[in-house]
């Protein structure tokens, strides 16, 4: 499958694209992952997009391009792909538009996961990421805790809370969603490929994506 998840910080969009790649082989690309590996291993990559990611800003959308250009072209999209978190901005889509017609590729669905607020902010401060930046599981201290002293599951790397999970970045990272980001269900809508999808359990998500993938 070939879809963009959209959806605030929190909405479940990472948990989601994992559960989804385990059906089909397609690769979950999440630009926020691929920004901490940069970050970490403080490449010029990193250290440019650093400071905006811990002020909970966007990190330019030419800084993102460069990225996903030559990402969507690697052999393991030929499969498919879920995309996390890109595009953010009407920029970001216009140009993906144009790419997506350069790889003569069609996306399946836009999915806008739904969430009350109240949860969203209630699941940002209850996470935990696991450090190993080839692992990056996502756990939930209320949902689906690491072991008992803090390990993941998959790999026993430790699991540590994000830097961008301070109160004043998650309030930041809301408000630039708002402004930035929301736009693009309205622009999707009106492309025609938009399927909201209101539930709270992941395993509904899933369900409710791929049925509406095949009903198409
Ligand atoms: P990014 O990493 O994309 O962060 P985000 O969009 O803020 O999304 P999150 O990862 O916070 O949340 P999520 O929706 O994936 O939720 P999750 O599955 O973890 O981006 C970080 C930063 O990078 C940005 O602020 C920006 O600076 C930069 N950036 C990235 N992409 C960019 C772009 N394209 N352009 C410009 N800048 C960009 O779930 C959250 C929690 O809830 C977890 O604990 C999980 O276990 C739990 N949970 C999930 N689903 C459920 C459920 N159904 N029931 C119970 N708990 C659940």
């Amino acid at each position: 499958m070939r879809i963009i998840l959209l959806g605030a910080p929190g909405a479940g969009k990472g948990t989601v694209a994992k559960q989804l790649t385990d059906l089909d082989g397609s690769v979950q690309i999440s630009t926020g992952d691929i920004l901490r590996s940069a970050v970490k291993a403080g490449t010029e990559l990193g250290k440019k997009a650093q400071g905006y990611m811990e002020r909970g800003e966007l990190v330019p959308d030419s800084l993102i391009m460069e990225i996903m250009e030559s990402r969507l072209e690697e052999p393991d999209c030929k499969k498919g792909f879920i995309l996390d978190g890109f595009p953010r901005t009407i920029p970001q889509a216009e140009a993906l538009k144009k790419l997506l017609k350069k790889l003569n590729l069609k996306l399946d669905l836009v999915v806008d996961l739904d969430v009350p607020r109240e949860v969203v902010l209630d699941r940002l401060t209850t996470r935990r990421t696991c450090s190993n930046p080839e692992c990056q599981e996502i756990y939930n201290v209320k949902s689906k805790p690491p072991t008992a002293d803090g390990k993941c599951l998959k790999c026993g790397w430790k699991v540590v809370q994000r830097d961008d999970e301070t109160e004043e970045a998650i309030t930041k990272r809301l408000i630039t969603y708002n402004e930035k980001t929301a736009p693009l269900i309205d622009y999707y809508k009106k492309e025609g490929s938009l399927k909201t999808i209101s539930f709270t359990s992941s395993q509904e998500i899933v369900n409710g994506i791929t049925g509406a993938i095949k009903k198409k």
